[in-house]
């Protein structure tokens, strides 16, 4: 497996990812899918290291998929929720993280409601001079790298199951739909596929997509030209797209009201077959989960295998992060 170029250490997010990078990760992830279709689908890369997963915000699929892509690594993994540990005692995040250091813990996947959690347990690991890695499982609106590669090896694995790479997605069209504002995995994906080359245009009402969404993600850098739209209509978005995300309308993160209804938002900006008459013909729509059916997309177009790979998403998930987890872990030993 292409081990030789990794160096990242820890992965907090996909703002500063080579093309190499997620080249590696692609191919190492497609290597473990093969892996994942054996009888036995279980190999002894992490033997002896211990992976915590530490998930201070509530997760179906993200921690479930880490903890069992670690177990078919062969790693010994921990698991911790913060509802039932000694933070309702009142002990903090970091005492917590060094509470899991203390028993030997090579690799922590940090999942928090805040932006910046994970950054600052990878800081003070550094600073404790500890070969310890940190994965950013989603920080707050901030990130979600695990997803954000997850989704791109989705797309890429379908377009070539043999040979999944970042250039496949040079001049596709990918419209991201929905509470953009509030979403960590809309970030990612902007990340990893403006890297590819693909076009990214991003549609929702303008209480979900403020006008300088882009210049405040791209912070002092410049916006990519022809690479980043926005719209506040779905039509354009849509139009002639070869693949569609929609994102989970995060009602535990709107402060104020910004939408008038659920059913007008289905009716503007949830996907649906009929709308997917103006993409390309053999369009995918793909959503991280979990799903407000008939919402962010309509329930019957969720189900279709024709149109949706959200099934296959969770099931690249494993191979994934199995991915991040070996790259990382591999150097410790
Ligand atoms: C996403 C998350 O938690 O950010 N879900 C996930 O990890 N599969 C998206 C969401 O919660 O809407």
């Amino acid at each position: 497996m292409p081990t030789s170029t990794w160096t990242r250490h820890h992965v907090l997010s996909l703002a500063d990812f080579t093309a190499a990078e997620y080249d590696i990760v692609l191919q190492t992830a497609a290597s473990f899918q093969e892996v994942l279709s054996r009888r036995t689908k279980k190999v002894p890369a992490l033997q002896g290291q211990v992976v915590a997963n530490l998930f201070f915000e509530p997760s179906t699929r993200t921690r479930s998929s880490f903890e069992l892509a670690a177990k078919r690594l062969s790693a010994d993994t921990l698991n911790f929720a913060a509802s039932t540990s000694s933070m309702t005692k009142g002990e903090t995040i970091l005492d917590t993280a060094k509470t899991y250091l203390a028993m030997g813990t090579d690799i922590m996947v940090i999942r928090h409601k805040e932006a910046g959690v994970p950054n600052a347990i990878a800081q003070e690991m550094d600073r404790l001079g500890v070969r310890v890695s940190v994965l950013n499982a989603g920080d707050g609106q901030h990130e979600h790298p695990s997803q954000g590669l997850l989704d791109l090896f989705t797309i890429c694995s379908l377009i070539d199951p043999a040979n999944p790479r970042l250039e496949l997605l040079k001049g596709k069209k990918i419209a991201i739909v929905g509470d953009i504002l509030h979403s960590r995995v809309a970030r990612s994906n902007i990340w990893s596929l403006i890297a590819s080359g693909a076009q990214v245009h991003l549609a929702a009402p303008p209480t979900l997509l403020p006008k300088f969404f882009a210049e405040y993600i791209f912070e002092d850098e410049p916006v990519p030209p022809g690479q980043l739209f926005i719209h506040w209509e779905l039509e354009p978005a849509l139009q002639n797209a070869d693949f569609v995300m929609t994102l989970r309308l995060q009602k535990e993160r709107m402060t104020a009201h910004l939408l008038p209804s659920l059913r007008e938002y289905h009716q503007l900006f949830g996907i649906t077959r009929a709308k997917l008459q103006r993409c390309q013909p053999n369009v995918k729509v793909l959503h991280p989960g979990p799903v407000n059916r008939g919402v962010e997309i309509s329930s019957d177009l969720m189900d279709d295998p024709e149109f949706s790979l959200i099934q296959s998403q969770v099931t690249s998930g494993v191979a994934v992060r199995m991915a991040l987890l070996y790259l990382i872990g591999s150097g410790k030993t």
